[in-house]
């Protein structure tokens, strides 16, 4: 194991050129020189508001695409893309997304979903890889009679849960989050961060955790990069960042975001009920 961070990228940039009506063609830059780095076991928040390349920089560290231009290491090594990224590199990086339902196939059953990453990356035979799966259904929460069920038959927060089990389950290092819990209910997003806070822990998961919610943000955080049009304008720690934002933008994005605070909603509730 090095000190080299898990994940760091260098002067990534990634341009998209589409055809207009006319023929014509235009290039959006969607990154412009992003440098990040995030050393193992910790947690990079990147916010910023629709469309400023959150998704794209998620692809990149994934390493489904690539960028235009810029370098992406991977624990200090720096990833040939062009010559099609290994298996070994590809098991590291794994992404779970906001809705688990549309990566989930709707005609495979749990046990299956859990165990084909498995078959593509590990020799294991059929009863070993039953053995990984009832114990990663139980390390997330879910007992062995969820094993034949389908993707339907489960809750939001369930079916996260499964999306997260199956990203873990090739041992990864790096775990992308795109927004992982903002379709679900406040209290089951609660459930949902304290689990992904937990494995990282016990597995020494190092995260990229994309999200608009800064109440989510301040909880998850290690370090938070805010982006706008492609650029980063702050990076700085947790503490530091929610303290005194320093970048206009950032102070923006902060104070239109509303403060859902339980305390003072109990209070109201309070009060209202001792009116009546
Ligand atoms: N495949 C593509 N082809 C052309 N343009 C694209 C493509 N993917 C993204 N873009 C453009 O790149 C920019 C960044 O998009 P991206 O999806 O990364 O934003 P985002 O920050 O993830 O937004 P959101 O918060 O809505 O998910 C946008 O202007 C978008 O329209
Ligand atoms: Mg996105």
């Amino acid at each position: 194991m090095t000190d080299a961070p898990v994940i760091e990228t260098r002067a990534v940039t990634r341009d998209y050129t589409t055809k207009s009506l006319f023929g014509g063609r235009k290039t959006v830059r969607a990154l412009k020189g992003i440098d990040l780095s995030v050393p193992r076991g910790r947690t990079l928040a990147v916010v910023g508001e629709s469309g400023c390349g959150k998704s794209t920089l998620a692809r990149i560290i994934t390493l489904i695409d690539a960028p235009t231009s810029g370098e992406v290491l991977i624990n200090g090594e720096k990833v040939a893309l062009a010559g099609g990224v290994t298996a070994e590199l590809r098991r590291k990086v794994q992404i779970v997304f906001q809705n688990p339902y549309g990566s989930l196939n709707p005609r495979q059953k749990i046990g299956d979903v859990l165990a084909e990453p498995l078959i593509l990356s590990t020799g294991l035979q059929a009863p070993e890889r039953r053995e990984r799966v009832m114990a990663m259904l139980n390390r997330i929460g879910l007992g062995s009679e969820h094993y034949n069920r389908y993707p339907h038959m489960f809750s939001g927060g369930q079916r996260q849960r499964i999306a997260i089990a199956r990203a873990l389950m090739v041992n990864p290092e790096l775990l992308i989050l795109d927004e992982p819990v903002s379709a679900l209910d406040l209290s089951v997003q609660a459930q949902i961060l304290n689990l992904l806070q937990d494995l990282q822990e016990e597995f020494g998961l190092t995260y990229v955790f994309i999200s608009h919610d800064l109440s989510v943000v301040r909880h998850v955080a290690d370090e938070v990069m805010v982006m706008q049009l492609g650029e980063v304008v702050e990076y700085r720690p947790r503490d530091a960042i929610f303290a005194a934002p320093e970048h206009p933008y950032t102070r923006t994005l902060f104070a239109a975001t509303p403060r859902i605070d339980p305390a003072r909603i109990r209070a109201r509730l309070a009060a209202k009920a001792a009116r009546a």
